[in-house]
């Protein structure tokens, strides 16, 4: 099966990306959001990060014109019916997400392919809303976007071979480099990387070293981009909480268990960049460890 037409339902931070790469990549793509407010929110950073990349001389104006030319807009999951593969990125909650394929399946052609971007939730149970659970697939992105370029490709036991063949090409085919993975909570990148991060924030409890260090450590020790405290940040503390719940839920591993500090964190609002505050500060011109943290929780 040849894959030309494009859906995304939800253009939040990952749909808005996932629409982005998509249509750069050539493809005609339709992004569908509850509401016109959400929705132009969405297509204005898709707008923005098209443009930011113009003014690095990342991408050329042409580019991204056509690019924008074609990515349509929607309110109505009608408009998602021609579509040969449709990527869910709604919230991280497994009810709207069943709920969201459930329409889906009625909506799309028989043979589209229904794929969600889950970072953590079960595909196989998502894959139960569906009319036919051999064309569903996990493809899941990371954060930024644009700019990641690895992408996990999740195949439950039911998926069909050439559903999950066409799947890969598709993912190549916008510029990702793809993992198999199966359908295992968390799959390959977070199964590793989310115990890293609840580790990182139980050193620092105990006092093995102070947040910048930390970070400073795994940036110039290993080589990592950003420190585990500044990407929790990045990623959001509420949001890699939610995931560390689920997979503790499901390995019972204490790996997998968020620490006391975490849930304080989330509970006191402290969600990272997204709030202002997190591990870091955000209010000064330059980030800078949060002094409202104690090793004891949030003072
Ligand atoms: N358009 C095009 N290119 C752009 C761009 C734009 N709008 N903005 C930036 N770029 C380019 C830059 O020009 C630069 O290119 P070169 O490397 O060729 O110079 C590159 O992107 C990096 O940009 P910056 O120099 O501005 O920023 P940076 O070096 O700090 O990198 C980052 C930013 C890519 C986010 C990097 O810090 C990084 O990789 N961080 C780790 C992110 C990460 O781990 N994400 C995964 C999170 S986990 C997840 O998502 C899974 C989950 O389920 C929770």
């Amino acid at each position: 099966m040849e894959i030309k037409k494009v859906g995304v339902v939800g253009c939040g931070l990952m749909g808005s990306g996932i629409a982005q790469v998509s249509a750069q990549h050539g493809y005609e793509t339709t992004v569908v959001e509850v509401n016109q407010d959400l929705l132009d929110r969405g297509l204005g950073r898709i707008e923005k990060f098209l443009s930011d990349g113009v003014k690095r001389g990342k991408v050329k104006e042409e580019e991204k014109a056509q690019a924008l030319k074609r990515i349509r807009g929607s309110i109505r999951f009608e408009d998602l019916s021609g579509a040969d593969i449709v990527i869910e990125a709604v919230v991280e909650d497994l009810d709207i997400k069943k709920k969201v394929f459930r329409s889906l399946s009625e909506t799309c052609r028989e043979d589209a392919v229904l794929a969600s971007n889950t970072s953590s939730l079960c595909v196989t149970e998502m894959m139960t809303a569906v009319l036919r659970p051999e064309r569903f697939v996990g493809i899941h992105f990371f954060n930024p976007v644009p700019l990641m370029r690895l992408v996990e490709v999740v195949r439950t036991v039911k998926t069909d071979r050439s559903v999950y063949s066409a799947a890969l090409k598709f993912t190549e085919s916008i510029g990702k480099v793809s993992l198999k993975a199966h359908d295992s909570t968390g799959f390959i990148v977070n199964r590793l990387l989310v115990p890293y991060l609840l580790d990182a924030i139980r050193a620092f409890h105990e006092g093995v070293g102070s947040i910048e260090d930390i970070d400073r450590g795994m940036k110039m020790g290993c080589g990592h981009p950003m420190g585990p405290f500044t990407l929790l940040d990045f990623v959001g503390i509420d949001t890699t909480y939610f995931i560390a719940n689920i997979m503790f839920e499901d390995f019972r591993e204490t790996r997998f268990a968020p620490p006391p500090l975490m849930k304080r964190m989330v509970l006191a609002g402290f969600h990272g960049r997204k709030s202002g505050n997190g591990f870091y500060d955000y209010s000064k011109e330059r980030p800078v460890a949060n002094d409202r943290i104690l090793k004891g929780g949030v003072s």
